[in-house]
């Protein structure tokens, strides 16, 4: 099953504009002088950043995400950003349930399903976050709780071509710590057999399950050449245009 590998890049609460454009200038024209990559390209710039983004990368095929948004599509939600206002913004992608949000702001399996419900409805996709805690990695039970994300989180509307999935063990997060490449190919594989059951075979074998956590250039080619990881969503080292581009070069596109 020909699923097209994602290479995404999560910049969370970083960049001020200069910042900002520059490294979406230079993004923008690494993946130009790749002529066609055969990967997808997301940019995940914080809100105050998406419309100079946008226009910075003009003409390159990197699509450009959100970092959260609300379920409603207007109203008396003071600081939150309805899903309509990404899309008209040209965003086409949302990220839901990043484990940050799920720690910083309490957000539940239940209100994520919401979201994304919203999302889509808004004609976004979304990449719907889920992962362990260390604890909960010690305590043997990473995948009941990846599939109890699953099952709470994904909308049963859900398909592969409104969603993508990424598994981002929490405490790989930031801390330069990886699973084995075994560990996470076994998660994956139950995650895609949850996603099965969930919604069809034929939804969960086209659906992407991208990879986050510690991701660099140097252990790209580990993780993405795995059978059921489609992809990987980056942090740290989206933030760098060299770092961002290396871990698509290395992984052979
Ligand atoms: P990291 O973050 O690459 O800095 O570990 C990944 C993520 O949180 O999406």
């Amino acid at each position: 099953m020909a699923r097209k590998t994602m290479i995404a890049g999560n910049w969370k609460m970083n960049c001020l504009s200069a910042d900002g454009i520059e490294l979406a200038k230079g993004i923008a024209s690494e993946v130009k002088s790749m002529g066609k990559p055969e990967c997808e390209f997301l940019v995940c710039p914080p809100f105050t950043l998406l419309s100079s983004v946008k226009k910075a990368l003009r003409g390159a095929k990197v699509a450009l995400g959100a970092q959260d948004a609300h379920f409603n599509v207007k109203g008396a939600h003071t600081g939150d950003i309805s899903p309509e206002m990404l899309k008209d913004i040209g965003c086409t992608y949302v990220i839901l349930g990043h484990s940050e949000r799920r720690a910083d702001h309490k957000e539940s399996n239940e209100l994520i399903n919401k979201k994304a419900i919203a999302a889509n409805q808004a004609g976004l996709k979304t990449v719907i976050c889920i992962g362990e805690t260390l604890e909960e990695r010690d305590s043997g039970k990473t995948i009941e709780v990846c599939t109890q994300q699953i099952l709470g989180s994904v909308p049963d509307s859900a398909t592969a071509a409104n969603t993508v999935i990424a598994y981002e063990p929490v405490w790989a997060i930031g801390t330069g710590k990886t699973p084995t490449a075994n560990d996470v190919e076994e998660v994956h594989a139950a995650v895609r057999k949850v996603l099965a059951k969930k919604l069809g075979k034929a939804n969960a074998n086209k659906m992407r399950i991208l990879y986050g956590g510690s991701v660099k250039p140097s252990n790209a080619k580990e993780f993405l050449s795995l059978e059921d990881v489609d992809g990987a969503l980056i942090g740290g080292a989206s933030l760098k245009v060299a770092d961002f581009i290396a871990i698509a070069k290395n992984a052979g596109f």
